[in-house]
């Protein structure tokens, strides 16, 4: 503003969203949705059912489900005190809610595996820079239950369905790893430590902060003097029981039976603590690890460490944001369905009352029709129509109403006619063709008992 402002010119500070958080306007929705839609299908297919666990939670569920000391919980959480003085967290993932649900609602008891799907907000208070935001959306896939290597291999086969249907399938890599069961782990935990002891001049601070509380963490860090110590750090593979051996080659000779191709990286070990066994990341082919699209894992000792029993489970989660990104970026453009067919035209109060029953008989027949209800000339309502590009106008005025005609213009080609107000639904109908129409057909409640 300037220094010269008067007070009449000085206008109210706008309200902007905070760093990191965004609206979603019309044109990204078509993205959204149509990758909603693909997720839902993909889902239905494979016979899971969708679950939405609250945005906010006791801080206590992402504490002890994701690891005390993992960045997210340490660094990105939205944490705050509610009005009764609980500490309170908006998520920053979907797994440890949806098995704070399994245990809450005894799923236990429910066939087994149980398989669930969400797409939903989350939130983490990372740094905001492209494709990382502090609320992004998810989709994720969890099966709780079960524990055979091919769970692993058909939830990775899952993201590569619904890649292969935004037609993304191609520029995004597997990158697998097998962490180990907790017990082979902490083994491993022990040298990495041992490794690093003597060289803790040479990490990053974070690393520093890292090395006793979360050493495997120190394997995945960016930083280039840490990157190239890891390069050198004992490996896991040295490490690995029977069992995970076992568990590993199985993901493997599974992936190439379904001609899933994959990229073996000793050093994934991905920043939640959850994790057992199998762990995997899509990445862009050309950008590598910053900005995985997508990530999961096998995660065995979660429902015990929230309070359950033992009970083994695998899921993933990619990043919508991300893949509508890389939609943008390769021209793949969602279909849209947000065209209007008709814009319904109208001059004086008598004509305004007939077109709102007109209006309604075309929506429920199908028509995408708006209707221009304020009192502009008719001559700035099909300017209006030409804005919005839609095909046909509808111009009723008193003569019309008088005579009980309407006049239907075709936008594209300026030529109008009257037709019969009766008739005015299926001529337009006609011109727009039955295949065209947006029906809906929401499917029949039935009668059950509530028990
Ligand atoms: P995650 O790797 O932390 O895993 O997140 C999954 C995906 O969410 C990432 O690959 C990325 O695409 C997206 N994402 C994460 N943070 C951001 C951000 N700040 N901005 C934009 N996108 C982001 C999980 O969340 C696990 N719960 C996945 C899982 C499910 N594991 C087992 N079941």
């Amino acid at each position: 503003m300037s220094d010269t402002a008067t007070d009449e010119n000085v206008k109210v500070r706008r309200i902007q969203t905070a760093p990191g958080i965004h609206d979603i306007l019309p044109k990204d929705h078509e993205y959204h949705t149509f990758i909603k839609k693909v997720v839902r299908h993909r889902a239905r297919q494979a016979g899971f059912t969708r679950i939405t666990t609250p945005v906010l939670e006791f801080t206590e569920v992402f504490k002890r489900g994701v690891g005390e000391h993992t960045d997210v919980v340490e660094k990105e959480m939205y944490t705050f005190e509610d009005r009764s003085g609980r500490s309170m967290t908006l998520k920053p993932e979907g797994t440890a809610g949806v098995i704070r649900s399994y245990l809450q609602h005894g799923m236990g008891s429910w066939p087994a595996p149980v398989e669930l799907y969400y797409i939903e907000p989350h939130f983490r208070y990372d740094r905001p820079q492209k494709g990382r935001y502090r609320m992004f959306w998810q989709f994720g896939f969890e099966v709780i239950g079960e524990d055979d290597p091919a769970l692993d291999v058909q939830m990775i086969q899952m993201a590569f369905k619904i890649f292969e249907d935004l037609g993304l399938k191609d520029i995004f890599e597997l990158q697998i790893n097998n962490i180990g069961t907790l017990k082979s782990r902490s083994q491993y935990k022990e040298a990495l430590i041992n490794y690093y002891i003597g060289k803790e001049r040479s990490l990053c601070e974070a690393c520093q902060d890292r090395l006793h509380k979360n050493p495997l963490r120190l394997l995945d860090c960016k930083e280039e003097d840490c990157s190239i110590l890891s390069e050198l750090a004992p490996k896991f593979e040295a490490y690995r029981s029977k069992e995970d051996k076992e568990h590993h080659e199985k993901v493997k000779e599974f992936l190439e039976e379904l001609n899933i191709p994959f990229k073996e990286n000793d050093r994934l070990v991905r920043g939640l603590d959850y994790y057992t066994q199998t762990v995997w990341e899509f990445w862009d082919k050309s950008t590598g690890g910053q900005n995985a699209v997508g990530g999961g894992g096998r995660y065995d000792g979660l429902v015990e460490i929230m309070g359950g029993t033992e009970t083994p489970a695998v899921g993933f989660a990619c990043g919508i944001d991300r893949l509508i990104m890389h939609m943008k970026q390769n021209n793949l453009l969602p279909p849209s369905k947000d065209n209007i067919h008709v814009l319904v035209a109208q001059l004086g109060d008598l004509a305004k009352k007939k077109c709102l029953r007109i209006i309604e008989a075309l929506r429920d027949r199908g028509v995408k029709t708006v209707g221009s209800m304020g009192k502009a000339s008719i001559k700035s309502q099909l300017k209006l129509a030409n804005k919005h590009q839609v095909p046909y106008a509808l111009i009723l005025g008193s003569t019309e109403v008088r005579e009980g005609s309407i006049i239907i213009r075709d936008m594209k080609k300026g030529q109008q006619r009257h037709v019969a107000m009766d008739n005015v639904v299926e001529e337009i109908v006609k011109l727009i063709g039955e295949d065209n129409l947006d029906k809906y057909t929401p499917g029949e409640v039935s009668l059950g008992s509530s028990d």
